[in-house]
């Protein structure tokens, strides 16, 4: 049912925890659920030089959220912003149509990080 890409991200995610200095920081929740994620971004020159996530969710969550901080670590933000669920789906070689709304959560929870990054420099 899952691909081995998503058994892997579930069994050994990369990029957890919570990061205290964080430059942006974005937390959603999933309506569909109720579960919930947040990323953290450190920004340097515009691109994103470090990433982690957190998440209350279930294994697809925490496999697209995995997948999704590989993606976007190394991008610019404009490029990070670009990233859309679709992408992590297919990176991950596909999810079960009824886990598709996981991925949601950690495309969004990245969009809120670089939208609240943007925010923090403007004050
Ligand atoms: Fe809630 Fe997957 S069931 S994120």
């Amino acid at each position: 049912m899952y691909s081995e890409k998503v058994l892997k991200h579930f069994k050994e995610p990369k990029n957890v925890g919570e990061m205290k200095d964080a430059d942006g920081m974005g937390t959603v929740g999933n309506p569909v659920c109720g579960d919930m994620m947040s990323m953290y971004i450190k920004v340097k020159d515009d691109t994103i030089e470090n990433i982690s996530f957190k998440t209350f969710g279930c294994g697809a969550a925490i496999a697209t959220s995995s997948m999704t901080t590989e993606l976007a670590k190394g991008k610019t933000l404009d490029e990070a912003m670009d990233i859309t669920r679709q992408d992590v789906a297919n990176a991950l070689d596909g999810l079960p149509p009824v886990k598709m709304h996981c991925s949601n959560l950690a495309a969004d929870a990245l969009h809120e990080a670089i939208k609240n990054y943007k925010e923090n420099k403007e004050k």
